[in-house]
């Protein structure tokens, strides 16, 4: 498995800091270790022990506190971080950093350390485009700092304007994809379907499946990550839209056959984790049903198995499917991977309740063209799209 980077978070005392957990626990099932560090200002309004749970770490506070160990923990936090990131960002932080003031924890820690520093500012509108503040992070950039810019929006204060926290799934992207450095994919293009599809039964009602979708987003998100240009094909899903990929938005089989047909010849890596619909309804209905008879039949027909149909057009592309079952779950998913012509083949036990469909963990087999099964533990749905790629790439 890839070596676990380890990020510092620096909380600072603003409204935003509840947001800073959903960072860390976004960070955490991405596989990431994490440390925090927070403002006295920032315990006010959340309890060091949210974040201490969450990040599995002893949260550091005050300066001078008895060492629990025989470190000085400014100097070891700041040389284990991989990347620091400051979430949220109060304007005095910034204000102090840019000034070269360290007399707490969080500040003596930026100054020591030489790992990338993130700031994600939230602040009132009118502190945020304060000229002296904008100046600070003028000067903070041009030390090389980084910035997630703030949103635009309504203000926990009430007012309207920029200061509003970034998008959570955004900032812990952000920092994924920055400590994430391997660049194997670079020059690649991959294709990768999720989600599930679904099949209209009239105007109102249709059938599909328990797929949520974050399998496929995460394989995506770790494509781009490694440096791939990416095209997803996308079933409905109430997931964000990730940044730096193409993503393409259908809702039927045959409208992700087209899509998955347009890119399949220019790709790559294909990978189908897409749970598409096998059957539909063989009469779809313009009219509504009404409630009319006591039963209700309805007659489904096959639909395109869309994963054989490329398998067939397949040239120099790499193929991968998943298969998801509820019994015989080698013997089944061999095969498939022989069936529809694949080079790979993720096989999950969906009978599982902790992983799988809708879960954000899935435990895995691998099963590869030629004849090897490698199984991975339960892991992050993140972990086993970094796994997939290791073993596509022959990193392991
Ligand atoms: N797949 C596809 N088109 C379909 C059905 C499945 O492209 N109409 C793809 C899926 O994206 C997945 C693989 O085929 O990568 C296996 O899907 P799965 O539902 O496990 O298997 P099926 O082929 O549908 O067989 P069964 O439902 O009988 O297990």
């Amino acid at each position: 498995m890839s070596d676990k980077k380890t990020i510092v978070v620096g909380v600072t005392g603003g409204i935003a800091v509840y947001k800073a957990l959903d960072v860390i626990s976004k960070l955490k099932k991405a596989g990431l270790e994490v440390h925090v560090i927070m403002t006295e200002h920032a315990t006010k309004f959340v309890s060091p022990l949210s974040f201490q749970s969450l990040s599995q770490n002893m949260v550091v506070v005050d300066m001078f506190a008895e060492p629990k160990a025989w470190e000085i923990q400014h100097i070891s936090l700041a040389k284990k971080a991989d990347l620091m990131l400051i979430v949220p960002a109060t304007v005095n932080v910034l204000g102090k950093v840019a000034n070269g003031i360290a007399d707490d924890m969080l500040t003596t820690t930026i100054m020591a350390t030489k790992a990338p520093v993130v700031f994600a500012p939230a602040a009132n509108t009118n502190m945020f485009l304060n000229p002296i503040v904008q100046d600070n992070i003028r000067k903070l950039k041009v030390f090389g700092y980084k910035f997630i810019e703030p949103e635009e929006g309504r203000l926990a204060c009430g007012d309207t304007g920029s200061g509003k926290l970034a998008d959570t799934t955004l900032i812990s992207e952000i920092v994924l994809s920055m400590v994430y450095d391997i660049k194997d994919l670079k020059g690649k293009k991959v294709l990768v379907t999720a989600g599930p599809t679904i099949a209209p039964v009239d105007p109102v009602r249709f059938i599909t499946n328990r797929s949520s979708g974050k399998m496929g987003y995460a394989i995506a998100e770790e494509a781009r990550d490694r440096g791939a240009e990416v095209t997803l094909i996308s079933g409905p899903c109430n997931i964000n839209k990730p940044f730096g990929m193409k993503v393409i938005n259908i809702k039927e089989n045959h409208e992700m056959l087209k899509a998955v047909k347009e890119n399949f010849e220019s790709s790559d890596i294909v990978i189908k984790a897409a749970a598409v619909a096998d059957y539909k309804p063989k009469n779809y209905s313009n009219k509504k049903i009404k409630k009319v008879n006591e039963d209700l039949v309805i007659q489904f027909e096959k639909d395109t198995d869309i994963l054989r149909t490329i398998g067939e057009m397949k040239k120099n592309q790499i193929l991968v499917g998943f298969a998801a079952e509820s019994d015989d779950l080698i013997a089944n998913a061999k095969s498939k991977l022989e069936r529809k012509n694949l080079d790979y083949i993720v096989a999950n036990d969906i009978t599982c309740n902790d992983t799988g469909f809708a879960c954000d963990e899935n435990k895995v087999n691998i099963l590869c063209r030629d004849g090897r099964n490698i199984s991975i533990s339960k892991m992050s749905k993140r972990m086993i799209a970094r796994e997939l790629f290791n073993i596509i790439n022959e990193k392991r």
